[in-house]
C-alpha cells in the first residue's frame, strides 16, 4: 500500500518563525537598538560589541534573512541598516511592534562608548580629507557637483520664505566660502562655522575680497557645543561628511530659533564610490525619506523640496525643514 503523507505548506510558518528566532537574541535586540537612527558596516558592528568579525556576520545574516535589517553599498563596505516594516505583510505588526520595544532599551554603557569611538573614526577620516585637499578643493569638488549647480536653488528656496530684515543666519561647514556673499546680501548677520582652519583660511579670503562686513567666522565643530542660534542654518553639501547624520540633523535643530529655517542641500543616494576616495564622503548621498525621517524625528517639520538633476547622473535634493514657531523649549 503507497501511505502517501500529504505535504504541509510552512512557507508562511517559516517566515514567521525566522522573524521570531532573529528576534529570539539578546546580543540581535542590541544590534536593531544601534541601529535606531546609523548604519554601520560589519567591521564597526564588531567593534562596538566587542566581538570577531565572524561572529558578528553570522548575527547580522540572520537579521538579515529575516528582512530585520537590509544592506546598502557604500564603496567597498557594505552598510547594515534597519528595514523598514510592511506591516500589510505577515509578520509586519511583529516586525513594528518588535523595534517599537526595542527602542525602549537602553544601550549598555560600554556599547555606546564604542559607538562614539566609531563616529570618531569616521569624523577624524573627514577631517583628514580636508586638511589635505583645501587648495585643490573646488576642483575636487566640481568632480560632482559644484555650487553652481545648487546655487540658485538654494536662493530660491531662501528668498521664498522671505526672511526678515534682522534675521540671521549660520552656513555650517561653509568649504572655501563662495555661498557666503549670497547669504551676507539676505541676512543681518551670517556665522560661518567650519572645523577645518584650512577651509576657513579659504573662507576668510572671500570675506576679504568681497568686503562681506557682517559675517563672522568661527573655526567650531558644529556638532559639539556650539551654542549659536538663528533664524536660518544652511548645510550645503556637507550632511555626507558627517559620521552619524541623523544625530547631526538634531544638532542642526539644536542651533535653529524657533520658526527657524534648515536648509539642506545634498546628493540623492547614489552608487558612485570613488566619491569616497576623491571628495572624502562619509555617504554617498541620501534616501529623500531618510532626511524626512531623521528631520521630524530632530523635532523639525518638513517643507519644500527641490531637486537639481544633473548632466553626470548625479542628483541633488535642496530641503527645507522648518523649527515650529510655537518650539519655544531650550533644547
Ligand atoms: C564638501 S564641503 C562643503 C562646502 C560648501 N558648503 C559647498 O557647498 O561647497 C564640507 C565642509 O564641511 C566642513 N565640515 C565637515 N565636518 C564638519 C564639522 N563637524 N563641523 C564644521 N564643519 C565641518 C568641512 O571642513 C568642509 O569645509
Amino acid at each position: 500500500m503507497n501511505l502517501r503523507v500529504p505535504s504541509i505548506q510552512h512557507d508562511d510558518c517559516d517566515e514567521l518563525a525566522a522573524l521570531c528566532k532573529a528576534g529570539g537574541d539578546p546580543l540581535r535586540l542590541n544590534v536593531l537598538r544601534v541601529l535606531a537612527n546609523d548604519s554601520f558596516g560589519v567591521l564597526e558592528l564588531a567593534q562596538i560589541f566587542g566581538m570577531g568579525q565572524s561572529g558578528m556576520s553570522h548575527h547580522l545574516k540572520v537579521l538579515a534573512q529575516a528582512e530585520l535589517v537590509a544592506t546598502r553599498r557604500e564603496g567597498n563596505a557594505i552598510f547594515y541598516r534597519r528595514a523598514l516594516p510592511h506591516t500589510e505583510l505577515l509578520g509586519g505588526k511583529l516586525h513594528a511592534a518588535l523595534l517599537e520595544e526595542v527602542d525602549n532599551l537602553t544601550l549598555p554603557a560600554d556599547v555606546q562608548s564604542r559607538i562614539g569611538q566609531v563616529h570618531g573614526q569616521r569624523a577624524a577620516a573627514s577631517q583628514d580629507f580636508f586638511s589635505r585637499v583645501a587648495e585643490k578643493f573646488r576642483a575636487q569638488q566640481d568632480l560632482i557637483a559644484g555650487l553652481p549647480q545648487y546655487r540658485d536653488s538654494v536662493v530660491a528656496l531662501l528668498d521664498k520664505l522671505g526672511f526678515g530684515e534682522s534675521a540671521t543666519a549660520i552656513e555650517v561647514g561653509p568649504g572655501d566660502g563662495a555661498f557666503l556673499p549670497e547669504l551676507a546680501r539676505r541676512f543681518m548677520h551670517v556665522t560661518a562655522l567650519d572645523n577645518s582652519p584650512a577651509m576657513l583660511e579659504l573662507a576668510r579670503q572671500v570675506c576679504e575680497r568681497e568686503a562681506l562686513g557682517n559675517v563672522s567666522l568661527q573655526l567650531a565643530d558644529a556638532l559639539n557645543g556650539v551654542s549659536l542660534t538663528a533664524d536660518c542654518v544652511v548645510l550645503n553639501m556637507v550632511l555626507h561628511h558627517f559620521a552619524a547624520p541623523a544625530d547631526a540633523l538634531r544638532h542642526m535643530a539644536v542651533l535653529l530659533k524657533p520658526g527657524g529655517s534648515l536648509l539642506v542641500t545634498e546628493l540623492c543616494s547614489h552608487n558612485q564610490s570613488w566619491a569616497k576616495e576623491a571628495c572624502g564622503d562619509l555617504w554617498l548621498g541620501f534616501e529623500q525619506d531618510d532626511l524626512a525621517r531623521w528631520a521630524t524625528a530632530a523635532g523639525l517639520v518638513p517643507g519644500e523640496s527641490l531637486y537639481v538633476g544633473l548632466r553626470n547622473g548625479f542628483q541633488i535634493q535642496v530641503r527645507h525643514f522648518q523649527r515650529p514657531a510655537g518650539d519655544t523649549h531650550h533644547r
